[in-house]
């Protein structure tokens, strides 16, 4: 996994599929039956309001709050170099990250919807906090390309360590070690860090962005990859929806590009009233969250 920045380019074109670059236009395109493939790609924007920081939003995001644990760079507590040297600073960063603490937004709840509905045909997420999982969307379409916390093992012989032992440990912020006899490795959750390769569900799936008839790109910088080549493996002519605070990767520069520069929240329950599906969705996230979270968020 590496850093890319993606230069954006501006330029205002009419449509060749949808009949107007909107998302009632991007509605009436998912009610009219064009949208059965629908493949979402997802990142840590889509949980802010849900507690959890981003990664580089100024003054919010984690990568610049993270002088309390005096690392050379931010990037570092998720290197795989420093790691090995030092995990203390990642185990603080577990023990306030870990899944169970938080809750899923309504965009999360969104993407469960599309799969309720059988629209979906997979997710890509960057994140590691099994919200996707947590709103309903079923882990077999769910492709989570930097890991996640549900599972860990040592770094070195790679031998599974077990879910309790390692919620207590994460929950004292006290890095395990293997437990296997003559192995003294470390102990990580199942995230890719930098250094590392992404999942093998990534590769073997990289083919369905270019499957898809319907991209949504919701909440992500698009500033690592490989995970920001996903969008541009869309075919020319299939409709992408930006859900994000502001333009990224080349969004915006296809003729079937629509731009919903707004939270992601915002935007899919703009959409879901184009589709006519508002009740559904407000009605589906209290059940996943409850009403006093929904309130909250
Ligand atoms: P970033 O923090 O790089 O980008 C988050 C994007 O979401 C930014 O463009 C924000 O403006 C936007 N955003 C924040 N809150 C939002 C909201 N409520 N609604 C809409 N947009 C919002 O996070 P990622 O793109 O996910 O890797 O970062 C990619 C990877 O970099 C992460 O997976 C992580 C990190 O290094 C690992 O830790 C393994």
């Amino acid at each position: 996994m590496g850093q890319d920045n993606s230069s954006l380019v501006d330029d205002d074109i009419p449509p060749e599929t949808l009949s107007d670059r909107t998302l009632a236009a991007v509605a009436k395109y998912i009610k009219d039956g064009k949208a059965q493939n629908i493949v979402a790609m997802t990142g840590a924007g889509i949980s802010t309001a849900a507690g959890i920081p981003d990664f580089r939003s100024p003054g919010t995001g984690l990568y610049n709050n993270l002088a309390r644990l005096n690392l050379p760079h931010p990037e570092a507590v998720f290197e795989i170099d420093f790691f090995r040297e030092n995990p203390a600073p990642f185990y603080v960063l577990a023990r306030e990250l870990y899944p169970g603490n938080f809750s899923p937004t309504i965009a999360h709840a969104f993407i469960a919807l599309l799969a309720k509905r059988n629209l979906l045909r997979m997710l890509f997420t960057q994140n590691i906090d099994c919200l996707e999982r947590a709103a309903g969307v079923p882990g077999d379409i769910i492709v989570e390309a930097h890991g996640s916390f549900a599972s860990q093992r040592c770094i070195d012989c790679k031998t599974p360590f077990p879910d309790r032992e390692m919620r207590e440990h994460v929950e004292l912020g006290d890095p395990p070690s293997c437990a296997q006899p003559g192995c003294e490795g470390l102990v990580k959750p199942d995230i890719v860090f930098f250094g590392e390769q992404l999942p093998s569900t990534f590769f073997d799936n990289r083919h369905v962005p270019a499957e898809a008839d319907l991209v949504l790109v919701l909440g992500t910088s698009l500033s690592v990859q490989p995970f920001a080549l996903l969008p541009g493996l869309a075919r020319e002519g299939v409709p992408r929806v930006l859900f994000n605070l502001q333009r990224v990767g080349d969004l915006g520069t296809r003729p079937d590009d629509v731009l919903c520069l707004d939270s992601c929240d915002a935007g899919v329950r703009r959409l879901a009233e184009h589709l006519g599906w508002i009740d559904d969705l407000e009605d589906m996230w209290v059940a996943i969250v409850g009403e006093e979270e929904a309130a909250r968020q």
